[in-house]
This record gives structure tokens, C-alpha cells and sequence, in this order.
């Protein structure tokens, strides 16, 4: 098929493909390999988190009727080349690409410049987070998102934005808003909004999809980065806020943000959407466990300096205090085993405290730090661009008088974590 497609086009935009290939990232290289698999010691439900596995990565839970009926991306992302696609962070499954396809691409004879060529990657289902129909004469017929969309990557190790799934990675360079602004759908206010968001965050407090409208809840958006998903046992409460178990989450966003065909009712803010059948709410205690399975990154051994990670520990347990709020083994005092979350309002730490204001809880959760390397920037309006710029703004917020080479120690902690 994809030999129809490139054998068809007498000009090969072979420049664009040896860019890209010249190109593959040294990301995957800084992390340690076997991350993210459970191990069989674990008290864990491994079948569950198998079946969680392709829920995560496959299931659309039936948002079709946001991103077909409503949104109309199907039309949208018919004019998309893969090379806009790839700019605009989506991410290519290597694996789903069949062995001639991967040649073709190595030897630079296929178009990427060719939208027919984005339809023949949905087609074989390797872009990530992104589930299609594609028809006989290439014609894309519908289109929904999973999880994956917004908490996987790859590890390029194909090129740029092609390689192997690494599930419970954010996905730093998505631009969510970039991409739903395509909707032919959508007023132009909305879209200039949309277009504002840039890559790596999404506000999911702005709308929500009923099932047949989208509703905007609050305004002006707050984009949040979009998080880790990993190294969340033991953790407790997930979101910035706190405001529910992993499993209170994904109902919310697998319903009103995703558009799945499902329930979610939270009074506290405000949400109820009521649609049979349910198709969210029985998948997600497999959902559940899967997350729970994926752990965090870890440096690369040797990577670090071992005796300024020693130094910044004894900092942050110490005169820098950071183990009053990050402590535990997981670096966050949000469960205490009881129901209800320990939470900090926002000038306890400085930050902005509009986007908690929108939430069930009105405050913030101490984040559990984990694979910070990995996903830059931080706190949850990513006002922070470095660790650096963490420790800055904590060493002004909390006059800790940290020296520079005091604040290169509790960053080289941070990055060990
Ligand atoms: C369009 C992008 C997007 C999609 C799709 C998406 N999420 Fe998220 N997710 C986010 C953002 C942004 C947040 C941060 C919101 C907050 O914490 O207030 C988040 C938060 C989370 C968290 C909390 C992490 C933590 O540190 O506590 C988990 C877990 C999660 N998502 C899992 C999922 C699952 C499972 C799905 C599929 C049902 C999903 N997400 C779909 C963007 C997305
Ligand atoms: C009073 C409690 C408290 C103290 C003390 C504290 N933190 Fe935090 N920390 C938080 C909260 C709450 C957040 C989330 C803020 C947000 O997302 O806006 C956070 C976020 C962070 C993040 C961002 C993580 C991410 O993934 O975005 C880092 C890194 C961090 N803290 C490191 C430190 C260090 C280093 C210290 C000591 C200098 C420290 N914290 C002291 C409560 C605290």
C-alpha cells in the first residue's frame, strides 16, 4: 500500500526524511532501559494491567462522537502531513510499522510532506494516542484519542518522534491546543485561545463534552503541564489538586475531556454526565492497575555527580526544608492514609493560585518528585523551566540564602530522582 503511495509520486521529498532521521534525539539515551515494567514480586494484578495496558493505549471509549461527530478532526487531519503532525508532537510507533515501510523510510523514499502518507500511518494504527478509520481510497472516516495521546512518547529511537512506546511519559512536546484548533468546528476566538496553550500543557478545567456540546467551564483557559503518569503507587491522590484517586481522574477526563460515551458525577464541581451505556467507568479499575505498574525513569547509573546528589539530600532534609512538604518514600505528604488528601494552599509555595481555585479542592498537592529529568517544566503551570529555576524560586520564596553551588547540589538531587 505504502509502495502504491510512494511509487505514485514521481518526486521523492527525500531532504525532509534524512532531516528527521539526522535528527533522532538523544533522549532515549539518558534514561535507564527497564523502567517501566512491573515486577511479578509486586502485589498487583498483572492481568488486569495487561488488559489496563491496551484500555491505556487503545480504547477510545467511544469519543469519536467528539472528535468525528463534533470536532471533526477526521476532515482536519485529512490535509495534515506527517511532518506537520510530527511538528506538532505526535509521536509514530515503530513497531506498528510494517518492516517495508520502515526500509522505505530509511532509504528516504517516503513523502512526508504527503498527507496520504498520515493516513496510511493511522492506518496501520501507529500514531500514538490517535485511533482512526481509514476507507479504501485512503479516506479517513473517523477519528478518537486514548490516553496515550497526551501520557505516552516514544524513545526516538527511530528518529525525531518515531520509536518505541514509553506509556506514562508525558508527552512534552504535544500541542493539544495546536491540534484542536484545527477543528473546522470551533469559533476563531476559541481556536486563538486554543493556539495560546503551547506544547506539553492542556487545561482540563476549561470545557467539558456533554455527550453532544462542549460547555465552557471556566475562562480565560489555564493550561497545566501534563504530567507524569508514572510512579504513582503509593501515591495516594493524583492531580495537581489532589482532588481524587487515579481512578476519580480518568472517569473525569475519559468523559468530559476525552468525550467518551460514560458517566462522571462530582457536585463539588459542578460536572454531571449521564450516558448509557457506561463505557468508561467498568474499564477503569484495569486502567487503574496498569498506571500503577509503570514506574519512573531513572537516570542513566554514573550520569550524576554521586557526592553533590549527597550534599543536596542533606539540604533538602536539612536547612532548605524541602522534606517538610516532599517527604516519604514517594516525596509528597498528600496521604497520611486517611480519606482526604493533606493539601497546601497556594501561597504556602509561591504559586499561582488561580487553576486550584477551579478545582474539587481549591489547593495543591505537594507533587511526588519522580523521572524530573524527564519532564521539564515544572509545577503545574510550568513557570518553572529548570530545576534550577525551582530551586531559585524556593531559595527567594523561603530566603534560604542557598549559594550556587548549594542550589547545583539540590539539583543534582532533584535530577537523581
Ligand atoms: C488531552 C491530554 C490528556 C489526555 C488525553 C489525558 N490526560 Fe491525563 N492529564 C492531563 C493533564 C493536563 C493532567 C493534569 C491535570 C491536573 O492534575 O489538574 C492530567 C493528569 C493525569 C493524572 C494525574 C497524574 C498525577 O501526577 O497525579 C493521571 C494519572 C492521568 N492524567 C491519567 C490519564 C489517563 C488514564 C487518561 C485516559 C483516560 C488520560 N490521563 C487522558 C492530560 C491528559
Ligand atoms: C510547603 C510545602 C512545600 C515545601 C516546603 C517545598 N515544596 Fe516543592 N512543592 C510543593 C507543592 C504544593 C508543589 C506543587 C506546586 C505546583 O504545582 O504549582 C511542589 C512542587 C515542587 C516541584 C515540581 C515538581 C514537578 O513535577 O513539577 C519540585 C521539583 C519541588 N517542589 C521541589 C522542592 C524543593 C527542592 C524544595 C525545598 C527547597 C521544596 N520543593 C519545598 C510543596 C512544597
Amino acid at each position: 500500500m505504502i509502495t502504491r503511495i510512494t511509487g505514485a509520486l514521481s518526486i521523492a521529498f527525500v531532504l525532509f526524511v534524512s532531516y528527521v532521521i539526522s535528527m533522532s534525539s538523544s533522549t532515549g539515551t539518558a534514561f535507564a532501559q527497564d523502567e517501566s515494567a512491573a515486577s511479578a514480586s509486586e502485589a498487583m494484578d498483572l492481568s488486569a494491567a495487561t488488559e489496563g495496558r491496551n484500555i491505556f493505549r487503545f480504547d477510545t471509549f467511544g469519543d469519536e462522537q467528539l472528535w468525528t461527530n463534533v470536532l471533526r478532526m477526521h476532515r482536519a487531519v485529512a490535509t495534515v502531513s506527517p511532518k506537520t503532525a510530527l511538528s506538532v508532537g505526535l509521536k509514530v510507533d515503530v513497531q506498528a510499522l510494517p518492516a517495508a515501510l520502515q526500509a522505505a523510510l530509511k532509504a528516504n523514499k517516503v513523502d512526508l510532506n504527503d498527507p496520504l502518507v498520515t493516513a496510511e500511518l493511522l492506518r496501520l494504527n501507529a500514531v500514538v494516542g490517535v485511533m482512526a478509520r481509514v476507507n479504501a481510497q485512503h479516506q479517513i472516516t473517523s477519528l478518537g484519542v486514548t490516553c496515550a495521546l497526551c501520557h505516552s512518547t516514544v524513545d526516538n529511537s527511530f528518529a525525531r518522534g518515531i520509536g518505541r512506546r514509553r506509556d506514562g511519559w508525558p508527552n512534552t512536546t504535544l500541542n493539544v491546543g495546536a491540534i484542536v484548533a484545527l477543528s473546522p468546528a470551533l469559533p476563531d476566538s476559541l481556536k486563538t485561545e486554543l493556539r495560546t496553550w503551547g506544547p506539553g500543557k492542556y487545561d482540563p478545567r476549561h470545557h467539558i463534552f456533554d455527550g453532544r456540546n462542549l460547555r465552557i467551564i471556566n475562562t480565560p483557559s489555564l493550561p497545566v503541564v501534563i504530567p507524569p503518569a508514572y510512579g504513582l503507587n503509593g501515591v495516594g491522590f493524583e492531580t495537581f489538586t489532589g482532588d481524587g484517586p487515579i481512578s476519580y481522574w480518568n472517569g473525569y477526563v475519559g468523559v468530559s475531556q476525552m468525550g467518551g460515551h460514560g458517566s462522571f458525577r462530582d457536585r463539588r464541581i459542578d460536572v454531571s454526565i449521564n450516558q448509557t451505556p457506561d463505557r468508561v467507568t467498568p474499564k477503569l479499575p484495569a486502567l487503574g492497575a496498569y498506571q500503577l505498574s509503570l514506574r519512573a525513569p531513572k537516570p542513566r547509573a554514573g550520569s550524576l555527580d554521586e557526592s553533590a546528589i549527597n550534599r543536596g539530600q542533606r539540604l533538602f532534609n536539612g536547612s532548605a526544608r524541602c522534606d517538610t512538604c516532599h517527604s516519604g518514600p514517594h516525596y509528597t505528604d498528600v496521604s497520611d492514609g486517611g480519606r482526604r488528601p493533606v493539601l497546601h494552599d497556594a501561597d504556602e509555595t509561591g504559586v499561582d493560585p488561580r487553576y486550584a481555585r477551579r478545582s474539587a479542592t481549591g489547593q495543591y498537592r505537594t507533587t511526588p518528585l519522580r523521572g524530573l529529568l524527564q519532564h521539564p517544566p515544572y509545577f503545574h503551570d510550568g513557570s518553572a523551566r529548570t530545576l534550577l529555576a525551582v530551586v531559585n524560586h524556593y531559595n527567594t520564596k523561603f530566603r534560604l540564602n542557598l549559594s550556587d553551588r548549594e542550589k547545583a547540589d539540590l539539583v543534582e538531587f532533584l535530577k537523581s530522582l
